[in-house]
């Protein structure tokens, strides 16, 4: 039986991966499904339990002993929840998103991320958005979008969003956080980020949302017709 495609969105932190998945999914009807967040959660998990990015072993049984579970929210994002409890707005901090970014570079976590994160997208019709997805997760996707902006483009966007959730930060400090978090996901041994070598690249610094989702449909229909 064939499944439904799968659309691959990967990018750097605030390259507007999880809006334009987001839409991309709402538009099609299709899943959307927010990796990343299963990394957060993860990290929420680890911090309630005083772990550091250091702790490897302790890490990977975390990630093998607790539920990590996405609802997804009709026309909207996923809630997340950790063996139950609902944490969707806690794991969205910059404190959070670090320890995420330390935590995903032990193999062992990937594995038990990513094996979760095949099951989830295993009949297609689904748009997942991360940082290896067209390369490890879901190498056969029919769609795989490399998603970039330039890092002032980025770290402004993401102060927008901290601003937003009632945080204030400094626009030097956030563009100092995406640098430091682009450097260490490019750079990690284990599923770097980096596009597939069948990716369209797409640069969205200077568009509209609007434009990106354009494109993005556009390469939809090219490839699954
Ligand atoms: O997309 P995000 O900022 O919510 O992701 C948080 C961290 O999780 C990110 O810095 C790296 C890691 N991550 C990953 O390694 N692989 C993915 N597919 C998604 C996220």
């Amino acid at each position: 039986m064939s499944r439904r495609p799968q659309i691959a969105i990967d990018g750097p932190v605030a390259s507007g991966k999880s809006t334009i998945a987001r839409l991309i999914a709402d538009r099609l009807g299709y899943t959307y499904i927010d990796s990343g967040a299963m990394y957060r959660a993860l990290a929420w998990a680890a911090r309630k339990r005083g772990l550091t990015g250091r702790q490897e072993e302790e890490a990977a049984a975390l990630a093998r002993d607790i539920a990590i579970r996405l609802e997804p929210i009709p026309g909207g994002g996923n809630r997340v929840f950790v063996d139950g409890v609902e944490i969707t707005d806690e794991i969205r901090t910059l404190e959070i998103g670090q320890l995420a970014s330390e935590l995903s570079a032990i193999p062992a976590v990937r594995e038990r991320l990513v094996a979760m994160q095949q099951e989830m997208a295993a009949e297609g019709g689904v748009v997942m958005e991360g940082r290896d997805i067209q390369t490890v997760v879901l190498p056969d996707a029919e769609v795989k979008i490399f998603l970039t902006a330039s890092p002032e483009e980025r770290a402004r966007r993401r102060r927008l969003e901290l601003q937003s959730r009632g945080t204030d930060v400094d626009f030097d400090q956030v563009l100092e956080e995406v640098k430091r978090r682009d450097h260490r996901d490019m750079n990690r041994e284990h599923s770097p980020l980096r596009p597939a070598a069948d990716a369209v690249h797409l640069d969205s610094t200077g568009l509209s949302i609007e434009q990106v989702v354009e494109k993005v449909l556009e390469i939809v229909k090219e490839r699954c017709g």
